[in-house]
């Protein structure tokens, strides 16, 4: 399947017959990016899902996406291109575990990222995205455990940012971000001294950053720690001509597009995500024209998990 003209037409007429909503994330393909009514970052999308009014959702990311998409709307057919589209991270953590994590800690209050199973979410106080998450665990108050999963570097970052000391970290990671390490940042970081670093929190090389702009090898106000969707924002507002980029590679695609003055360049080229990119054009056409594969969760799973995720939505809006 080429990625042409036809093939962005035929999805679309597909969608319109389904009542479909296409949804992407940031790490989508260009084209599947492209066809989308909208693209955007994990709690933009979620936002986007709970308020649509299509009968149909078709995400194109990974599976605790779209399962993020059920859980809000249950009464939605949430479809997703390949339903083998994973997440390291999300296998980082079971239910299991977090239930023994919390009878560790009784009386703490668990924060899981939305890069979660749904059963993993039903055993969760709130979830947040990397948009968001400094603020859920500011709305904690002080006095609270926090029990913080599944990612340790987004984990640091936020008990950086907050100075909570009461916040345990479960040792979580996705194998795409902590393999944009420290040492390749500093090195690229030297050659571009004039450069912005852009940094997601899931990366290995957060902490770097600031350690590089603590040391003085790199102005501070150079270095950003974001979101995909904060990234966006960041691009249209810097005065930088050259900006370096740390995670997915997918994500360039939306950079240039939104300051296609600017000199984006990815601090690994090999961080590409496979699981995102099993969303193909064809993959794409095929759960278009089949309605496949429809994502289900278990009634007593997507009840117990629906707080959780509407309290993730509520904050930071
Ligand atoms: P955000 O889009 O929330 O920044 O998430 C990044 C991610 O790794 C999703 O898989
Ligand atoms: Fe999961 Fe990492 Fe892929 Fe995001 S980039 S979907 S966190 S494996």
């Amino acid at each position: 399947v080429t990625p042409d003209a036809a093939w962005r037409e035929e999805v679309l007429r597909l969608a319109e017959e389904r009542d479909a909503v296409l949804l992407a994330h940031n790490y989508q393909l260009p084209e599947i990016q492209d066809v989308a009514h909208h693209t955007g970052d994990s709690l933009a999308l979620s936002r986007i899902a709970a308020s649509s009014t299509a009968s149909t959702i078709v995400f194109c990311g990974v599976h605790f996406m779209a399962e993020t998409a059920k859980i809000l709307s249950p009464e939605k057919t949430v479809l997703i291109p390949d339903e083998r589209a994973g997440c390291s991270l999300a296998d980082s953590i079971t239910a299991e575990q977090l239930r023994e994590w919390k009878a560790q800690h009784p009386g703490a209050v668990v924060v899981s990222y939305v890069n979660t199973t749904a059963a993993v979410k039903a055993e969760t106080d709130v979830c947040c995205t990397s948009s968001n998450a400094v603020d859920v665990v500011r709305s904690i108050p002080e006095d609270r455990e926090v029990l913080f999963c599944p990612d340790q570097f987004l984990g640091a970052h936020v008990k950086r940012v907050t100075g909570r000391e009461n916040l345990h970290i479960w040792a979580g990671e996705c194998h795409v971000h902590a393999g944009i390490n420290g040492p390749e940042l500093a090195e690229k970081a030297a050659a571009n001294p004039d450069a912005d670093l852009f940094i997601h929190p899931e990366c290995g090389c957060a902490t770097s950053a600031l350690y590089l702009a603590g040391e003085g090898a790199v102005p501070a106000d150079q270095v950003k720690i974001l979101s995909t969707g904060d990234m966006l924002t960041a691009a249209r507002s810097t005065n930088a001509s050259s900006v370096l980029v740390a995670t997915e590679v997918g994500m360039l695609h939306q950079l240039r597009r939104a300051a296609p003055e600017i000199d984006f360049r990815a601090v690994n080229d090999r961080a590409s995500c496979r699981y995102m990119k099993m969303i193909t054009p064809a993959a794409l056409l095929r759960c278009l024209r089949e309605g496949l594969d429809e994502v289900t969760v278990d009634q007593e799973t997507a009840e117990r998990g629906r707080d959780a995720v509407r309290r993730m939505i509520a904050i930071g809006q």
